[in-house]
């Protein structure tokens, strides 16, 4: 059991680097499977979800290696995976290793793949999923807890999201890129991890076009060849956490290698609530600037306001000055992280899916818990906010999503470490 120990009330002062997109990593490493030969992946964050993906397809068959000195850099060979089940226990580390299903029905026309884990957000249907692979003409079942998938034949075809899904736009993508014909993914997610893994797969020669919008058109290949070296984007969600944390810790801190438009919606919000927000090219700095207005906040699919985001946004607007609502669009169930912060002093009520949140001033520390990987980053955040000291436990939840989370927090003058019971 690894724990957080937290003496709050300092301000983050300084510069921090952020690291590649978890989100398009955990999408990036599976889609190796559907290309011939080697392909070398740069800025893939040092986080367990990725170690979990590497694990698994080694498990398959394929050669993963880490460049020398360089642990955001990946070999990937994927010719000598010779399997299309992925059923080790690693699988339901991660919600990601949906993705496998994708890959390895576009490389195999067949995937048996175990239930997906992740966090915990209440029911995560795979419906959208199902729907679309069998529109390229596969057969779905589930059997003994393995999701199975099969096709003689997979050929493009219209298909329309009932919901606005990540998971099923890019697994879709993953299925229809090797597809016979012309696949059109309509109300499609927006995600900057969706336009990154068809920029991956672009420059592995797929044709897909549209991406970042609500309709993407995909162009059946026969073949996928590992070119060029493809680099992962900045983690939009990593980004906004250390954004967050400036403004919460009542500090100035500049956040480096982001791309400022995936920001957008947090920084309009930071600078509603009367923090300074300055953006250059590929950085922006955060400042407080002696107050924290109360906002209303909705989260939605992108460019909305990432849910992502939530529980750490929530934290923030414990401190506001007036009382804040957060209303969540997009999961049935995210606020675990209520009960963890009301034991810090917060006063927050659920209303069906709103967060009611008085500003109370300050959070005093206590020992808490990550419930999962975001409300884990955000009991951190409110641990450092704290007067007092504070102990986060199960830190495993942020292992998942944040490459050297305390080291880069420490390097901002937070007084935390972490604890091996
Ligand atoms: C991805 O989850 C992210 N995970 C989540 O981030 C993120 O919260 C979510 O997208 C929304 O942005 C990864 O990318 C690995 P969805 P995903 O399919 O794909 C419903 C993190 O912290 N839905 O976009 O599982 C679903 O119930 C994680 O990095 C269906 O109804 O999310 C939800 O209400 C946490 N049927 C909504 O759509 C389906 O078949 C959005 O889900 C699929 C989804």
């Amino acid at each position: 059991m690894e724990r957080y120990a937290i003496n709050g009330g300092k301000p983050l002062y300084g510069e921090v680097c952020i690291s590649g997109a978890k989100n398009a990593a955990v999408a990036i490493i599976p889609a190796s499977l559907l290309v011939d030969g080697p392909c070398r992946i740069e800025n893939i964050p040092n986080i367990s979800d990725v170690i979990s993906l590497k694990y698994i397809l080694t498990y398959l068959g394929a050669t993963i290696k880490y460049e020398s000195n360089n642990e955001n850099a990946m070999i990937i060979d994927t010719s000598g995976v010779n399997s299309y089940t992925a059923t080790c226990d690693r699988v339901k580390n991660l919600r990601a290793s949906y993705y496998l299903l994708g890959a390895l029905l576009g490389r195999f026309k067949k995937a048996e793949v175990v239930f997906p884990g992740g966090c915990d957000f209440g029911f995560r249907p795979m419906d959208q999923h199902f729907k679309g692979f069998e529109a390229l003409g596969a057969k779905v079942k589930v059997e003994h807890g393995i999701i199975k998938v099969s096709a003689d034949r997979l050929k493009g075809s219209r298909i329309y999201l009932d919901v606005v899904s990540v998971g099923a736009t890019i697994n879709l993508m993953l299925a229809a890129v090797k597809a016979e014909g012309v696949t059109i993914i309509e109300n499609a997610a927006k995600e900057p991890h969706v336009v990154d893994v068809a920029n991956f797969l672009n420059a592995m020669g797929a044709k897909i076009r549209g991406a970042g919008t609500d309709v993407i058109k995909i162009t059946g290949v026969p073949v996928l060849r590992g070119r060029a070296t493809y680099s992962i984007i900045p983690d939009q969600i990593e980004a906004g956490t250390f954004m967050i944390a400036a403004a919460a810790t009542k500090g100035d801190v500049t956040v480096r290698n982001v791309i400022p438009k995936h920001m957008e919606s947090l920084s309009a919000k930071l600078m509603e609530m009367g923090i300074e927000v300055i953006q250059g090219e590929d950085w922006i700095r955060v400042k407080y600037n002696g107050q924290i207005n109360k906002v209303s906040i909705k989260t939605l699919p992108y460019p909305g306001f990432p849910t992502d985001l939530h529980p750490l946004t929530a934290v923030l607007l414990c401190l506001a000055d007036g009382t804040s609502t957060i209303t969540e669009g997009v999961w049935d169930s995210r606020f675990q992280y209520v009960d963890e912060l009301k034991r810090m002093g917060a006063l927050i009520k659920v209303e069906g899916r709103m967060a009611v949140i008085e500003g109370v001033g300050k959070l005093t520390g206590a020992p808490i818990k990550a419930t999962d990987l975001r409300a884990g980053a955000a009991m951190t955040i409110a641990g450092l906010c704290a007067e007092g000291h504070t102990e986060v436990f199960d830190v495993k939840y942020i292992d998942r999503g944040y490459e050297k989370f305390d080291t880069k927090l420490r390097s901002l003058g937070a007084d935390i470490t972490r604890v091996t019971d």
